[in-house]
């Protein structure tokens, strides 16, 4: 399970993942927390006994992305996202720079995520989907972050690439800005392989409870 943290204040992104490091092993450093804080709210992560998913959704030159995602790999994030909107080129820039810089730190390798279509996206024709995955695949992308309803034509088209799922919720539970919730159980069901929480838990007046709620008879 992954912990998005949302949040400006890496304070606040701690406490929440010292309260709920019981239900989750993978802390998502996104735009917000990486903006505020940089590279120490990878290295708290780390320090909090976390792997680090990096969530800044690279999009840029190719020897740019390829450069940041070095120093990515190299201060020990274990995923990093990129926009399979920017290209081949760019994502296999992306790609080889990741795992160089974890090499070049002695660390082990780490997991480079291709991100298809936003979920705000809503005017992205159905086709997009499969022809990002089939780029974000062919440059070496070892994961792609989709809906849980994508997931089905993935597990078809790429049934080796880690499938990474965000928008999880308890049944019947606010979905605040996610049209396409789903709860733990069904995600895991249609293939995921790694699940993102966020708001479900980090707005919940106890993280830890919700947590437990949430996950409750999930294998
Ligand atoms: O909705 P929740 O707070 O669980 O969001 C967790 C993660 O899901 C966010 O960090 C973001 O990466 C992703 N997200 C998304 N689509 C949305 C809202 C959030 O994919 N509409």
């Amino acid at each position: 399970m992954a912990l998005a943290l949302d949040v400006d204040d890496l304070v606040e992104a701690n406490r929440l993942a010292q309260q709920l490091r019981p239900w989750f092993g993978v802390a998502k450093v996104g735009l917000e927390l990486f903006t505020a804080a940089g590279p120490d709210a990878i290295g708290a992560m780390i320090d909090a006994g976390y792997e680090v998913f990096l969530d800044i959704k690279l999009h840029d030159i190719p020897t740019t992305v390829g450069k940041s995602a070095n120093v990515a790999g190299a201060l020990g994030a274990s995923y990093l996202t990129m926009h399979a909107h920017g290209g081949a080129t760019m994502l296999r820039a992306g790609v080889d720079g990741f795992l160089e810089g974890a090499r070049n730190a002695g660390l082990p390798e780490p997991t480079a995520l291709a991100i298809t279509v936003l979920t705000s996206d809503e005017e992205a024709p159905a086709h997009i989907v499969p022809n990002r995955l089939r780029v974000a695949v062919e440059a070496g992308c070892g994961g792609i972050v989709c809906a849980a309803a994508d997931l089905k034509d993935i597990r078809e088209m790429a049934p080796r690439t880690m499938r990474v799922v965000p928008g999880i919720r308890a049944a019947g539970a606010e979905r605040h800005d996610q049209p396409k919730a789903v709860t733990p159980t069904e995600a895991l069901q249609a293939g995921a392989n790694l699940l993102v929480v966020g708001r479900a838990v980090t707005l919940a007046d106890d993280p830890a409870a919700a947590a437990a709620a949430l996950f409750a008879g999930v294998e």
